[in-house]
């Protein structure tokens, strides 16, 4: 019988393109799937003549693999990872390990690699990212879980992932139990921030300007050349200038009501747990929510009368560089975004004991997933100054950004605001780069409020903090105690 160096279960697009990517790189892959159709048609066409073994059982495909077996899950988030493993569990040997590609939650793969764990098995949860195309050309990889699993692994997924210039994988140990998937949980949050931000720059050139679709693709084209290098503004300038057989923009064609799987609502729930802001990321995913309101949107348009005028008339006492103040705003809204996802990196890895590099991290997304971007090197020197670094808006190069990019920022906002075109991150992003700079915010009021109503007691600036007092509000000259 012939034997397999890794097998894989599920076999969807993403799940044949990284078998694919292994037969590239020389390994024999088994592979499973709930319907054997799908694996017939899969030897049969994208994997004839590499190798694969394909097996109609799940003990037939257990059996061909070599020891520790080597198990990769590329199936639907959720219960069916469950369904598999617990399929999985009684046919494997102590030792053997199961890798989830999916992109799972991070406290079931916290769950699933101590749940494995005790029946003698080994857990990664591996964070995927980079679409068909990553998984086919290589991914940007982010495992975690079992530390005892990672040797067996590492050869394989570095194999198959992105690599940086100097030849360096996407693809590394992030940390113990559920630490790779949410590394690939923020990614996503960031991939949101990251859409939403290009969302309102177009928006503001297509309403705002009364820019044509040539022009705007141009002007991403330009970016992409720029500070703001990465797939995403490359990918919107080739969608602006797509064209219909009639020579129409496709884009226009487009339902204006986005989808969503939940990974960026999940970064932020986590980020509401924690106590750490995730504001352009949870405006994003809001953004997306408004979007799909589309029904309500219409009846409201219809009564409210919608504010903006499309004919690009607002923009015409916006100046000639209003494109590049957009740059600026966007630019300024991303440090902010990455700025918070990396100090919820930092919460979690302290609430989660896990010894996170965030250096590394940028690393790892820095070729490979969907936000990959020249960018990441910033934020990865920004780490290699000061690996503590409590936020990367207290770096030297990310002040001087901010700084420079202030003026323009400001401009959008208030632009934005006039004219009634609706930009939740760049607004957002710039209200909490305001308060964090801020040595005194409104608070002192929030707590008095909260003592007077409730005897919720307030710290003084006058005194250490830690000891609390409480007024007695209704009488004047109420002396603390
Ligand atoms: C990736 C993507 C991928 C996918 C997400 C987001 O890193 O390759 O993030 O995981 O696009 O599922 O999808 P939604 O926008 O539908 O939430």
């Amino acid at each position: 019988m012939r034997t397999a160096d890794i097998g894989l279960i599920g076999l969807a697009v993403m799940g044949q393109n990284l078998v694919l990517n292994m037969a590239d790189h020389g390994y024999t892959v088994a592979v499973y799937n709930r319907t054997t159709a799908r694996t017939t048609e899969f030897l049969d066409g994208p994997a004839r003549g590499t190798g694969v073994i394909g097996t109609e059982t799940i003990e037939e495909f257990v059996n061909c693999l070599t020891r520790p077996r080597r198990v990769m899950l590329m199936v639907k988030a959720g219960g069916p990872v469950d369904a598999i493993v617990n399929q999985l569990v009684p046919l494997l040997d102590e030792g053997d390990i199961i890798i989830d590609g999916g992109n799972s939650y991070f406290e079931d793969s916290i769950r699933r690699t101590m749940d494995l764990k005790e029946r003698g098995l080994r857990f990664i949860g591996a964070g995927i990212s980079g679409g068909e195309e990553g998984a086919r050309h290589g991914p940007s990889i982010m495992p975690g879980g079992d530390p005892g699993a990672w040797p067996h692994v590492k050869g394989i997924l570095q194999d198959i992932a992105a690599k940086v210039a100097d030849g360096t994988p996407c693809c590394d140990w992030v940390g113990p139990d559920g630490a790779g998937h949410y590394t690939k949980m923020v990614h996503n949050g960031i991939e949101y921030g990251d859409m939403q931000v290009i969302a309102e720059a177009y928006h503001l050139m297509k309403v705002g300007l009364g820019m044509s679709h040539a022009d705007m693709a141009a002007v991403f084209r330009r970016w992409g050349d720029g500070l703001l290098d990465s797939y995403l503004i490359d990918i919107t300038a080739d969608i602006l200038g797509h064209t219909d057989e009639q020579g129409d923009p496709t884009l226009e064609v487009i339902l204006d009501a986005a989808g969503q799987k939940g990974t960026g609502k999940w970064t932020v729930i986590s980020s509401l747990d924690l106590g750490y802001p995730m504001t352009l990321v949870a405006e994003a995913v809001y953004a997306r929510v408004v979007s799909a309101l589309l029904d309500q949107r219409i009846e409201a348009a219809g009564v409210l009368g919608s504010a903006v005028d499309e004919s690009g008339v607002a923009g015409q006492e916006w100046g000639d560089d209003f494109v590049d103040a957009i740059h600026d705003a966007l630019y300024a809204s991303k440090i902010v975004s990455y700025a918070q996802g990396f100090m919820l990196l930092g919460a979690a890895g302290g609430e989660y004991g896990w010894d996170l590099d965030y250096g590394r991290i940028a690393q790892l997304w820095r070729e490979g997933c969907i936000i990959r971007a020249a960018f990441l090197d910033d934020i990865t020197a920004a780490f290699a100054r000061r690996p503590d670094l409590p936020s990367l808006l207290l770096d030297g190069f990310f002040t001087d950004a901010l700084r420079k990019a202030d003026s323009g920022w400001r401009r959008v906002v208030t632009a934005a605001v006039g004219a009634g075109i609706p930009v939740p991150a760049y607004s957002s992003a710039l209200a909490f780069y305001d308060a964090y700079r801020s040595e005194r915010l409104p608070a002192n009021l929030i707590q008095a409020q909260r003592d007077y109503f409730g005897a919720h007691t307030y710290e003084r600036i006058d005194r250490p903090r830690g000891e609390f007092f409480h007024t007695d509000w209704t009488r004047p000259g109420g002396a603390a105690t």
